[in-house]
């Protein structure tokens, strides 16, 4: 038995594949490079809910079906809105997407696929006292995305910036949150349940909730003035360093580099630029430090450091960090999810009970 199921095989899924001796992922027989920068998030939906829905449409049917499912989210969700966003903005988008129906179908699929994106916009405008813009079904997803943050349509490079991060994290093997996910659809519980799981495995901070406080750690790291010293007393300090580690990964995570290109582009002279070169920096130096403070193990960059640099630059607080993550996220755990109440059986494994026995009455 392994402590943390390290190794373990739970499920055969044709959606994604994670080789952490070689840095590659796979998404349906596409490397990640081929997806991120070219293929739209729609169309990577279409991808990984092929062969699950019988009614699934093509590319351009499953565009206006998206931006359709945004809308009814808004519509639906609207009257709740202002009473969720007295909660985090995490626990506020998690309320709001276990209001909407729990069902299996396509609607119901696209509803939670579009739910994130819809409410993570519109609870952080009402959070700031402003109002919620509603969505508008014929823009780009991405693009809409940011249009409901700040209110103006966003320009053609952030949009593509955005549109690739949800690209690059949309699925990802048998992660936490993925492997919540199937197990609550081995029940054959509904999608809205599945997902619900999903975004609570996601939220800590060894999962999805990491790019928040890598922004922390840049800040402090900037005030300090010296990385490496830092780093050294957090991990003396029994710490861990937020963005660098993986499970599988033993080399680099291949997401980090797809998505510091995409900072890369839209750095330039401004402030974005000057965080990258900074946060460089802090990457090198924390490379340095983890190769001698843990010399056994190989602890390399993972997504969320350069999440955490996309995301700041698209203007999202850090603290929604997690939620847009989830927005890519959620294709590949109803793709899952679907995959497993398909073809799988109800995921039931067994513990060894190491406590005292009761009493023997003689
Ligand atoms: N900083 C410091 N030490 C680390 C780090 C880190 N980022 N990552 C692993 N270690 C150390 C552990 O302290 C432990 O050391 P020890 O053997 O001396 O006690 C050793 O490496 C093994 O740790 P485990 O938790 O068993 O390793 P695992 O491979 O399961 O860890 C994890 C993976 C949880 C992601 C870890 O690397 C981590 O905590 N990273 C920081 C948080 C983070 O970036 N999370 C996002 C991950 S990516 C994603 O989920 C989308």
């Amino acid at each position: 038995m392994t402590n943390g199921l390290d190794d373990v095989v739970a499920a055969e899924t044709v959606l994604s594949d994670v080789d952490g001796l070689g840095g590659r992922l796979t998404i349906r027989g596409h490397a990640l490079p081929e997806l991120a920068g070219r293929w739209k998030y729609a169309q990577v939906v279409r991808l990984l809910l092929d062969g699950f829905f019988e009614d699934l449409p093509g590319d351009t049917d499953l565009v206006q079906k998206i931006g359709q499912a945004r809308g009814d989210v808004f519509v639906r969700l609207q009257p709740t809105l202002a009473s969720l966003a007295s909660l985090d903005i995490y626990s506020a988008m998690r309320a709001g997407i276990a209001l909407l129906p729990d069902g299996d179908n396509l609607t119901d699929a696209l509803r939670l696929i579009t739910a994130p994106a819809v409410l993570t916009p519109a609870l952080l405008r009402i959070k700031r006292g402003s109002p919620a813009i509603a969505p508008d079904p014929h823009a780009d997803h991405a693009g809409d995305m940011l249009r409901m943050l700040n209110g103006c349509v966003p320009s053609p490079a952030l949009a593509k910036a955005l549109d690739t991060y949800l690209v690059t994290v949309c699925d990802h093997g048998l992660n936490a949150s993925t492997f919540a996910t199937r197990v609550v659809a081995s029940t054959q519980a509904g999608l809205t349940s599945a997902v619900l799981a999903g975004l609570g495995a996601l939220k800590g901070p060894l999962h999805g909730g990491a790019p928040g406080p890598v922004i922390e750690m840049l800040d402090a790291i900037e005030a300090h003035g010296d990385a490496a010293g830092w780093l050294r007393a957090e991990i003396a300090h029994g710490e861990r360093i937020m963005g660098f580690g993986h499970r599988i990964y033993r080399v680099r995570d291949p997401r980090a580099d797809v998505l510091k290109a995409v900072v890369r582009q839209l750095g330039g002279e401004g402030e974005t630029g000057r965080r990258l070169a900074f946060a460089e920096k802090v990457e090198q130096a924390a490379l340095d430090v983890l190769r001698v403070a843990k010399p056994l193990r190989s602890i390399q960059t993972n997504v969320e450091f350069y999440t955490a640099l996309l995301l700041e630059a698209a203007g999202f607080p850090k603290e929604a960090f997690s939620n847009v993550f989830a927005a890519g996220r959620v294709a590949g755990w109803i793709a899952h999810a679907r995959e497993q109440q398909t073809t799988g059986r109800l995921i039931r494994p067994q513990s060894r009970y190491v406590g005292p026995m009761p009493d023997l009455v003689a």
